[in-house]
């Protein structure tokens, strides 16, 4: 996390109004050690236990910290075929790519196919017969799992959650016997493992173990039925703490939980993606206006819900902090930004020491679909990405221009 020396507020060893003065605001600011701390507590969390860390690139799909990630041996986990090939692009093994999603096109499936993928993440009984029917046109067997959905319901904001009845994910409890036996029978398929990702945010073991639980009674079925199933994909959904009462699980505890469930010989995947990335990014953003109305107190900031749509669309709350600390009194706040709408707001009612107008603020904790959420709605060009490592600062994503907002209207 950010840290105050003095009243300054640095990431690892930068002051961050030097990185606003450097790269202008407003700048998404990354840790690059925070980054490589965060996975590597996954990868210790594995332990010796064969298996694979699939990093979801769904929350944070910048070359260059997918370039690092796959360096420190991470595999992906894809949901399109543009994060298949931003992954390629940026050298993940494809043998270590895995694909979910519950709308894969016929392109995409070929395109996944002919990148050699590792494996699918099978939704439906229809998308099952359309990989079958591809695999077979273009002569490349299929490797696959089932994306089960176990039928519980973690404590997280209702749009994400996805391992409950009756949402759109993967193939219901009740039919997942019935979907492998059906993928035995076809030709072009393989059969890898069995897959389950109930939401994200989670903060509480239980949801977790319940649905290893519950997928584990699966394995037995299906293995009874002579069909092995050699990996466990467990998906991500591990929680962050955006707030300082929030207490989140560590890979560790949520791993040690897990294992236990089924034998030894398993192979493990898991997905995550908010606990890799989330606190070590965070939105560096300016005070362009201090405004008194209607009794409240507003700081209009240069970035909008454009920039950070995550407080308006799930009520997401992330700490503000000053860049710059003072003595004053602290005076509750609202921090908005220029958009026309109610909803364009990075914090309500919060307690701020005065920051004056041009100074600095940092959202934090907004490396996890922050960005990767981000448009250009209000035609605003798409914001300035910057990666600290120790000392040294460098710029992983030009901030975009008048011309860019213009590229593909013909
Ligand atoms: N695997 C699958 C199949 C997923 O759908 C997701 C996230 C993940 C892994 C990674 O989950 P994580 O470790 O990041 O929790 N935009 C929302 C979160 C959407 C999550 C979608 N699926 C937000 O800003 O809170």
């Amino acid at each position: 996390m950010p840290q105050f020396e003095g009243n300054d507020l640095y990431i690892e060893q930068v002051k961050l109004s030097d990185i606003a003065k450097k790269y202008k605001t407003s700048t998404y600011v990354y840790s690059k050690s925070k980054i490589v701390t965060n996975f590597e507590n996954y990868k210790k969390a594995l332990g010796s236990r064969e298996g694979l860390i699939c990093f979801a690139c769904k929350t944070n799909s910048n070359g260059t910290i997918l370039k690092l990630l796959a360096k420190l041996g991470a595999g992906a986990d894809t949901t399109s075929g543009g994060e298949i090939y931003r992954c390629l692009k940026a050298d993940f093994d494809p043998s270590k790519i895995v694909y979910a999603g519950v709308g894969k096109t016929a392109e995409e499936i070929e395109y996944a196919l002919k990148s050699r993928i590792f494996m699918f993440n099978v939704e439906s009984f229809e998308e099952l017969d359309a990989i079958d029917k591809i695999a077979a046109k273009i002569k490349i067997k299929a490797k696959i799992a089932f994306r089960i959905n176990p039928h519980v319901d973690p404590d997280t904001h209702s749009y994400i959650i996805t391992g409950k009845k009756g949402t759109k994910f993967g193939i219901p409890y009740e039919e997942a016997v019935k979907a492998y036996l059906a993928a035995k029978q076809k030709k072009n398929i393989e059969i890898l493992g069995i897959h389950s990702h109930i939401g994200s945010q989670i903060l509480d073991i239980d949801s977790f173990r319940l649905a290893a639980q519950k997928i584990k009674k699966i394995v037995n079925i299906v293995e009874k039925n002579g069909i092995k199933l050699e990996y466990v994909n467990f998906g991500g959904g591990l929680g962050v703490e955006y707030k300082k009462d929030q207490k989140a699980p560590s890979p560790k505890q949520l791993i040690s939980e897990l294992f236990p469930v089924f034998d030894e010989n398993k192979k493990f995947i898991f997905e995550p993606g908010r606990s890799i990335i989330a606190n070590a990014g965070h939105l560096l953003v300016k005070v362009i206006y201090r405004k008194i109305s209607g009794g409240k107190s507003f700081l209009i900031t240069d970035a909008g819900m454009n920039d950070l749509i995550r407080p308006t669309l799930y009520e997401a709350y992330h700490e503000i902090l000053p860049v710059k600390m003072t003595n004053d009194k602290k005076v509750k706040t609202d921090v908005v930004g220029p958009i026309c709408e109610s909803g364009d707001f990075m914090g309500k009612d919060r307690m701020l020491p005065f920051v004056e107008q041009g100074g600095y603020l940092l959202i934090t904790c907004a490396g996890a679909y922050g960005f990767a959420m981000s448009s250009e709605y209000n035609s605003r060009p798409l914001l300035a990405e910057v990666l600290v490592n120790g000392d040294k600062t460098m710029l992983i994503r030009k901030r975009a221009k008048y011309e860019d907002l213009l590229l593909n209207e013909v």
